[in-house]
């Protein structure tokens, strides 16, 4: 499996350290920056993680800027992306099991590496269900073409 990650400079140290975490799973990780705490815009990071993940380069992402939610705006624009923000492990399952989230936007500021690192596994180890799920994903689908025909 191949994980794409990208932060703002708000999201960066999550980031850092949630790189060995998903290299200890077998994973392997595109690091898409940003690469210091300089003060960077965080949707040139979501941006470049969502290309990634619509192009099919990677199988799924993760984006973390200081609360999660600018990131994840930004990633959302790409049609076929399903960036869900989570705060709790709870949350990350469903996010997984309900909506088939192929991104996890998480904040680097809200979050502590141990809960980010919870909700990273939960979403990881979840199953999406299908079924009344998937015809509600078509229903997001269907809207982003008559948005972007
Ligand atoms: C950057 O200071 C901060 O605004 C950003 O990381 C994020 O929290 C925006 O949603």
């Amino acid at each position: 499996m191949k994980i794409a990650i990208g932060s703002d400079h708000g999201g960066y140290s999550l980031k850092q350290a949630l790189i060995p975490f998903l290299q200890g799973r077998d994973i392997e990780v595109a690091d898409a920056g940003t690469h210091s705490a300089d003060s960077v815009d965080y949707p040139d990071f979501g941006e470049a993680v969502a290309l990634l993940v619509a192009h099919g380069e990677v199988d799924a992402g993760i984006v973390i800027c200081g609360t999660g939610i600018g990131i994840s705006i930004s990633a959302n624009k790409v049609p076929g992306i399903r960036a869900a923000l989570v705060t709790s492990p709870q949350m990350a399952e469903l996010a997984k099991q309900h909506n088939n989230a192929n991104i996890l936007a998480l904040g680097g500021r809200i979050l502590s590496s141990e809960t980010a690192e919870a909700c990273v596994a939960a979403w990881l180890d979840a199953a999406f269900e299908g079924d009344r799920h998937q015809r509600r994903l078509d229903k997001i689908t269907a809207l982003e073409k008559k948005i972007c025909p």
